[in-house]
């Protein structure tokens, strides 16, 4: 009896284990897709290897930053950031709510917050539930192909005045 309890546990113990790999490999391939340089507050990411529809989260100052780059269906909106011909949401990955962690429903073009049930679309405006306002871009100054965050641009200072960066 006892032995069959131990095989029972170490059965589970494997799927847990497998189930806990597969989690990390799956968050590895979410959380750092593009190729970033951090140095003194400033992030660098390469923006070349973004995929249109596909979320991207880096991150910055400790915060998670979403990158979204935009294909030519999706609504255009005045926090669009322009980089090498392309438009990309750029924002700080948390819900205005509590600061949750919203996830991005592709076929929807959408971010869901598991936490309230809070609603963001593509651009990062709130269309629904409890959060307040938009996911807040971050300061950004555009470099080539390259977004730099921490530093503002003439892009970025402009959105600022027009009331668009929160
Ligand atoms: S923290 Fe996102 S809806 Fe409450």
């Amino acid at each position: 009896m006892s032995s069959r309890r131990d095989f029972m546990g170490m059965a589970l113990g494997g799927f847990a284990a497998l189930g806990g790999i597969a989690a990390l490999y799956a968050a590895k391939r979410t959380w750092d897709p593009l190729p970033s340089v951090s140095a003194a507050g400033f992030t660098t990411i390469d923006l070349s290897a973004a995929k249109e529809n596909e979320l991207a989260v880096e991150k910055w100052r400790g915060k998670p930053i979403f990158i979204l780059k935009k294909s030519s269906s999706m609504p255009k909106s005045d926090r669009d950031i322009e980089v090498g011909g392309n438009r990309y949401l750029v924002a700080i990955g948390l819900c205005t709510h509590l600061g949750c962690v919203p996830a991005y429903l592709p076929s929807d073009y959408m971010f869901k917050c598991a936490c309230h049930g809070g609603e963001f679309d593509a651009a990062g405006i709130n269309t629904f539930g409890p959060p307040p306002s938009p996911l807040v871009i971050p300061p950004f100054k555009i470099n080539g192909n390259s977004i730099v965050l921490g530093e503002e641009g003439p892009e970025y200072k402009k959105m600022k005045d027009a009331g668009l960066t929160a």
